[in-house]
């Protein structure tokens, strides 16, 4: 339980196999994961890290081997192949392979769904209708899988999944095989039904959909590497590029993205000014900015910074004025960390500590 609600989905110490005797292979370990009420999750890894195989399980499609997994506030461990389909009534799976049946029609594929819940077949057609319409098909509901494109089949599946209104969805790839439209169409209705207070978790590798969720979350190897929410995990995808930061692990990153605030600065302004006392860090997320040294006879301009380049160290490290001033060229977004962050960044850090006085001598 967590602020008096129970979780949607609640797993502690999943483990996993496939296979028998010396084939036997360990798929998910020691998987720990808490999805509230009403929350649209992403759940992202490459290709084989078992996303997959968690999603069946969390659905109910595969018996649970070992741990705990707590889905709408039942204990699918140990659940009867009886309570596994209770269970899965309240689901709506969008899967990769749609499994539309191909000697319905999209219309009788979509209703399918509801026979199980109801039994008022006026109502049920036209709720099926309005499921196909709301995904753009309404000019295809009486057409068969063969006669729609991938993308067309993969908008029935949504329309069955969604027209119960289900508790949870579970969505592997939703947007596969959609264009930007329809993905854009797709991403709407989950969104309508999230507000109405579904869960949502969907596998997924479109960078497109990720700025939907509110929390995103990692495998890798087996096992879950981050859970963030959605910014931070934007914000440790840049870090990751940005050459000072190569190699920083996944906890540090998030550490250091969890302190990181976004600035913009109007092309033709000043960041920082020579002379200045410094309090904050900056790296460069877009546009440019150019770097001005001035002595006592003129002025340089030294260098031109761009996306993933940063600036404004060397006086947090030195504990000197600012030796440059530095100007935007064009509108510039900036990822910032003040000086107490970025102090105990580098503490914490000790290969980030180590290149930036690789570089801080460089500068002198
Ligand atoms: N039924 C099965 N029997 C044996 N091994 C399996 C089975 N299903 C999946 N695997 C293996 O388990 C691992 C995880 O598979 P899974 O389908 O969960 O990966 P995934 O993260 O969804 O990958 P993708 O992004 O390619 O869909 C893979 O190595 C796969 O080969
Ligand atoms: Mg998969």
């Amino acid at each position: 339980m967590e602020n008096g609600r129970a979780d949607t989905v609640r797993i502690v110490g999943l483990n996993h196999h496939f296979g028998a005797g010396e084939a036997r292979t360990q798929i998910l370990q020691d998987i720990t994961l808490a999805i509230q009420p009403g929350e649209l999750v992403i759940l992202t890894g490459p290709s084989g890290c078992g996303k997959t195989t968690l999603l069946t399980l969390i659905g109910g499609l595969r018996q649970v081997q070992e741990g705990s997994l707590r889905v709408l506030g039942r204990e699918m461990a140990g659940l009867t192949d009886a309570g596994l389909i209770e269970v899965r009534r309240d689901i709506g799976f969008i899967f990769q392979a749609h499994n539309l049946f191909e000697s319905l029609t999209a219309l009788q594929n979509v209703r399918m769904a509801m026979e199980l819940k109801r039994n008022d077949p006026d109502g049920m057609r036209r709720d099926a209708v309005r499921a196909l319409e709301s995904v753009g098909l309404g000019h295809r509901v009486h057409y068969k899988p063969k006669g729609l494109s991938g993308g067309q089949r993969q908008r029935v599946a949504i329309a069955r999944a969604l027209v119960n209104r289900p508790r949870l969805v579970l969505a592997d790839e939703p947007t596969a095989a959609l264009d930007k439209e329809s993905t854009g169409t797709v991403m709407d209705l989950l969104d309508a039904l999230k507000a109405e207070g579904s869960t949502i978790l969907i596998v997924t590798h479109d960078n497109k959909i990720l700025g939907r969720a509110d929390r995103i979350v990692s495998m890798a190897d087996r096992q879950i590497k981050s859970n963030v929410t959605a910014e931070t995990f934007q914000v440790c995808e840049f870090l990751r590029n940005c050459p000072i930061l190569t190699g920083l692990g996944a906890d540090e990153l998030a550490s250091v993205a969890a302190q990181v605030a976004s600035e913009r600065h109007p092309a033709g302004t000043e960041v920082i000014r020579q002379g200045d006392e410094g309090d904050k860090f900056y790296l460069i997320k877009d546009g440019k900015a150019e770097v001005f040294v001035r002595d006592d006879t003129s002025t340089r301009r030294v260098r031109v910074l761009a996306r993933g380049d940063y600036f404004g160290e060397v006086a947090l490290m030195s504990n000197r004025p600012r030796t440059a001033t530095v100007l935007a060229i064009d509108d510039l977004d900036l990822y910032v960390l003040d000086k107490a962050s970025f102090r105990a960044a580098i503490d914490s850090i000790a290969s980030f500590q180590q290149r930036l006085r690789e570089v801080f001598s460089r500068r002198q």
